[in-house]
């Protein structure tokens, strides 16, 4: 069993949790991932560190509650334990250049691409943080960012902070007045085309972390298949970072899609649960 040993609510959906295993912290690299279990029958999840603490030996997850599983991961409280817990899966984050490094991240993201972030500064890189948010209250992490960041653009869709408008408009005003080594963006799937999208015509290098449906997390059962550059990868094993100027998004997209209607009956499923419980 895997304990929660420190848990706490970041937005009314999205919950931040340090969970204690030692051999992942002591392994860790920026831009891996695990992948999680709760009961003997449950899902497999993956979830990207946003950090860890190897002294301590813990790992820390932020968790967005989308389906059945993720919401019963975010209901979860301190001492309660992750049944599995397999990790540091995938390839350190990888092929980021020289240069001042723009790090954007959207939802989840915003904590998966703080280990990227830390390790740019530590070698003495300029680090450009962006955060972007639908508003004010759902901005993640950004007293984090702005200390391990030199410079901090905060958009949000109405205006409440920051620039209003989307992460692009953030990247597009620092293109505009500083030369960019290279990009790390990780969030939806939208999120990261648009960005890449952005940085093609300027040639600058972009790297996006492939959310793809996983299983094994492996490279094993082909569940994780992406197209970049005209090849196939495996996101799990491969990545899951890659070049976002060689993704094919709409295959990427479609894959996503595939299980919709398993997952809305496991969210019906559940609906039901919690609403016969006292
Ligand atoms: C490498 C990687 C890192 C990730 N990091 C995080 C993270 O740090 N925090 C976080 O909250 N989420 C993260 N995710 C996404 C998270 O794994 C999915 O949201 C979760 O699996 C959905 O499970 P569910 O049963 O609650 O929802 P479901 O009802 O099963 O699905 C809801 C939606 O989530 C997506 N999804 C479903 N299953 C998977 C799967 N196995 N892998 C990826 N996406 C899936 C689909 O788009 C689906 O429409 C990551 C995914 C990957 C691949
Ligand atoms: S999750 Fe099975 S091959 Fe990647």
């Amino acid at each position: 069993m895997y304990p929660i040993v420190k848990k706490s609510m970041l937005t009314p959906t999205m919950a931040m949790m340090h969970v204690k295993a030692p051999w992942v912290a002591r392994k860790a690299q920026p831009g891996q991932f695990i992948i999680v279990r709760l009961g003997e029958e449950g899902e497999r999840i993956p979830l990207s560190l946003s950090g860890w603490d190897r002294e301590e030996g813990t790992l820390r997850l932020i968790i967005q509650a989308v389906g059945a599983t993720t919401r019963q991961m975010v209901a979860l409280k301190e001492g309660d334990a992750f049944t599995d817990l397999v990790g540091p899966l995938g390839q350190r984050a990888h092929g980021l250049g020289t240069g001042t490094l723009v790090v954007i991240g959207g939802g989840y993201g915003a904590g998966a691409v703080m280990p990227t972030a830390r390790e740019a500064k530590a070698e003495g890189r300029r680090v450009i943080g962006i955060v972007g948010a639908r508003s004010k209250d759902l901005v993640l992490l950004e007293d984090e960012m702005r200390s391990v960041c030199d410079d901090v653009l905060i958009t949000t869709d109405d205006g409440s902070h920051g620039i209003k408008g989307l992460v692009t408009d953030a990247l597009k005003r620092v293109i505009d007045r500083e030369p960019v080594g290279a990009v790390l963006a990780i969030g939806p799937v939208p999120m990261m085309r648009a960005v890449s999208a952005l940085t093609r015509p300027h040639q600058i290098k972009t790297m996006v972390s492939l959310n793809a449906v996983m299983v094994d997390g492996t490279g094993m059962c082909g569940g994780c298949r992406v197209t970049v550059g005209g090849q196939t990868k495996f996101a799990c094993f491969d990545g899951p970072d890659f070049d976002g100027h060689q993704v094919d998004y709409d295959e990427l997209a479609l894959r996503q899609r595939m299980y919709r209607p398993l997952e809305a009956l496991a969210l019906d499923h559940l609906c039901h649960i919690e609403k016969a419980m006292p």
